[in-house]
């Protein structure tokens, strides 16, 4: 008889953690219908944000890239990328139309994890310090011509209100970064303080966001590119503009009649968002808690700490793990996404890429393989959920440009660029956005357009904007 009710209690509590599984689910359902409401939420957003300033929660940065990369740049540029926990230095010998990118050589670096949320002097001060040592190792067939000024393409990936191409004041960190009295300041006179401090001389050219950047650096290589999209640590967006589209601006009308915006898109909300009380609470735990809603249900920095979320809930009141809670899961981002997509990448029968990683990260053992298959499955809702929401706002871009008809039957192509670690090795989830994004277009349109990988676009589309706003380049031409 003890066996029989021992029994039933835990089929019990494995009901229990199915239940709050499936409510899980429910809640992060993404029908076709609901990802066109948010579709046109996310281009009414749009409107309101290029309409005037604070018009809306997407900020819809103007960029000060009236003009995109030609493939005419030439020279040596430098180009420093900043935006997640990695910094990576560039230098770029750009040899014209026919040559194209002669030669690069880059490093990446990791951030030390207390410099995100320090000074800025000590932000700025190690990075101008690794930059200085990076310029040192300047080689034979990659050097700056005597007497000239090094000139660097500067990708910051921060919310920036840009006050020139060359300059712009940070608004609020995000991804984690959290240091306070940067905020209002602008970033490239922080940078270029920390540069004059060890005597490194070198002028910021451009100033970019890394979507602006990847835009750029699909442009070079593919002229119908008309807009890029990172899924990475955080997530965003940029296009070209109608300028007479954007009534916020004052400026002078550019040649071009474009202006690059950089949406922001992180920050976007709407009610339409499938949002769950895993959702909520990560939210009110993070260190920009009610600012960038769709970065949290999306981006890498979150996915696998949504994962945990839910895990711990269904062993706190499902003893999904037994009859204590493994401290480990108790552990805030511990969890991280590479993890999430290993475990949910695995095709072995016996889900022991799943065992290892519970094993390993949360010092959890003896699973069932009933148990790893639920913690696949809840994956795959959590992987699914922010997938089809990013192809939702891509569509809602495609659909601001118009380029979501045929037009006069004519059928134009258009590349979107996309950059990140997020797409780039969660296999499951790219394929999940590509293919809803087809599905949002449709069979006439879809073909028409293509999502194009732009590996580390970002860094050479900074220098490219460097190269084409370089002091040196009048004095060349004439
Ligand atoms: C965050 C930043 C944004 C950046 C994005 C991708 O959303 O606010 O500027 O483009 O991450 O790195």
């Amino acid at each position: 008889a003890l066996v029989v009710r021992h029994r039933m209690r835990s089929s019990g509590k494995w009901a229990r953690a199915m239940a709050i599984l499936r409510e899980f689910e429910e809640r992060c359902g993404t029908p076709i219908g609901k990802l066109r409401q948010v579709a046109d939420a996310m281009t009414v957003e749009m409107h309101a944000g290029l309409a005037s300033e604070g018009g809306s929660k997407l900020k819809m940065l103007i960029s000060y890239v009236d003009n995109l990369p030609t493939g005419d740049e030439k020279g040596l540029f430098y180009a420093l990328d900043l935006g997640g926990t990695n910094f990576r230095v560039l230098r770029v010998l750009l040899g014209g139309k026919e040559q194209r990118v002669v030669k690069q050589e880059f490093e990446e670096v990791s951030i030390p994890p207390h410099l995100m949320t320090g000074t800025s002097d000590a932000l700025f001060g190690f990075i101008a310090d690794e930059l200085a040592k990076f310029v040192a190792t300047e080689g034979e067939g990659l050097h700056v011509s005597p007497g000239r000024q090094r000139e660097l393409g500067f990708t910051f990936s921060f919310p920036v209100k840009q006050t020139s191409l060359a300059s712009g004041n940070l608004i609020k960190w995000t991804k984690g970064f959290s240091i306070e009295d940067a905020v209002g300041q602008d970033v490239v006179g922080e940078l270029t303080k920390a540069m004059e401090r060890i005597n490194l001389d070198m002028r910021v050219a451009a100033l970019v966001n890394d979507t602006v950047g990847t835009l750029a650096g699909g442009k070079y290589y593919n002229e119908d590119v008309i807009a890029a999209v990172i899924l990475g640590t955080g997530t965003n967006a940029a296009y070209v503009e109608r300028a007479h589209a954007i009534p916020k601006w004052h400026g002078l009308l550019p040649k071009s009649g474009e202006m690059v915006i950089n949406m922001e898109w992180g920050n976007f909300r709407s009610s339409h968002l499938p949002i769950t009380e895993y959702d909520q609470s990560l939210d009110v735990d993070s260190l920009n808690p009610g600012e960038q809603i769709f970065e949290k249900i999306i981006s890498g920095m979150y996915l696998g700490e949504i994962v945990r979320r839910v895990l711990l809930k269904m062993a706190e009141e499902a003893a999904f793990f037994g009859d204590t809670v493994p401290p480990k899961l108790e552990v805030p981002f511990i969890l991280r996404t590479p993890h999430m997509s290993a475990m949910h990448h695995d095709t072995s029968s016996d889900l022991r890429v799943v065992a290892s990683k519970l094993k390993d990260i949360l010092e959890i053992s003896n699973t069932s393989l009933k148990m790893r298959k639920v913690i696949v499955e809840l994956c795959d809702i959590v992987a699914t959920r922010g997938a089809r929401l990013s192809a939702a706002g891509v569509f809602g871009i495609i659909k601001k440009m118009g380029r979501d008809t045929v037009r006069d039957g004519e059928k134009q192509k258009t590349v979107i660029a996309l950059d990140g670690g997020l797409f780039e090795h969660y296999t499951k989830f790219s394929s999940c956005m590509e293919s809803t994004l087809k599905e949002l277009l449709g069979d006439d349109i879809s073909e028409n357009i293509v999502i194009e990988h732009s590996n580390d676009g970002s860094g050479i589309g900074a220098a490219l904007l460097a190269a084409s706003h370089s002091q040196y380049l009048e004095a060349e031409e004439s």
